[in-house]
């Protein structure tokens, strides 16, 4: 059978998206959304005060099922924006609930500065039994050298 790859990402204003998206079609893999149950607020500033509440709590909201199923695929993709050096919450809610083994994982994150901070840890800690790729991470939305830098990651981890 061939091998199949998802792209999964959490998204809210695009940056990550966008990433996802550049890399989904570069090489024709699956790509899905992960959606909290409870939406979040659209202001940016009440949610970002909200999100650190809940890491400071440690709460981790649901998300929603997904369309695709994990086990049908050889490689997945994770990628989460940088929320105070923390993994997006819904992003783990979904890992805690969906947990996949004997995988490739690669982990790309967006963030303004702060890289990929503790994200790689967490990742790694709520799915441990995968092989995992170099992580990419990308300042915003990466502008006008996402393309080239999706390429770059692309090679190196052996995806193209
Ligand atoms: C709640 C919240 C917390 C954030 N914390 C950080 C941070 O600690 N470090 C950082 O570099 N960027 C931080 N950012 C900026 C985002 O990581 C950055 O804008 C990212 O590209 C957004 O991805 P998205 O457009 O896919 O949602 C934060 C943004 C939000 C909304």
């Amino acid at each position: 059978m061939a091998k199949k790859t998802l792209v999964l990402y959490f998204s809210v204003n695009q940056h990550t998206e966008l990433l996802a998206k550049t890399i989904q079609e570069k090489i024709g893999a699956d790509i899905e959304a992960v959606h909290p149950v409870e939406e979040y607020p659209d202001n940016y500033n009440v949610l970002v005060t909200m999100i650190k509440e809940q890491i400071e709590k440690n709460e981790i909201p649901a998300a929603k099922a997904l369309e695709h199923k994990l086990e049908d695929y050889d490689t997945i993709l994770v990628g989460t924006p940088n929320w105070w050096s923390h993994i997006a919450p819904p992003l783990l809610g979904l890992m805690q609930a969906n947990k996949v083994e004997g995988k490739k994982v690669g982990i790309f994150a967006t963030h303004i500065g702060g890289g990929i901070g503790g994200i790689e840890e967490a990742v790694k800690k709520e799915w441990p039994d995968n092989d995992y790729l170099e992580s990419l991470e990308i300042y915003g939305d990466g502008g006008s050298n996402r393309d080239r830098l999706v390429d770059e990651w692309l090679e190196k981890v052996n995806l193209k």
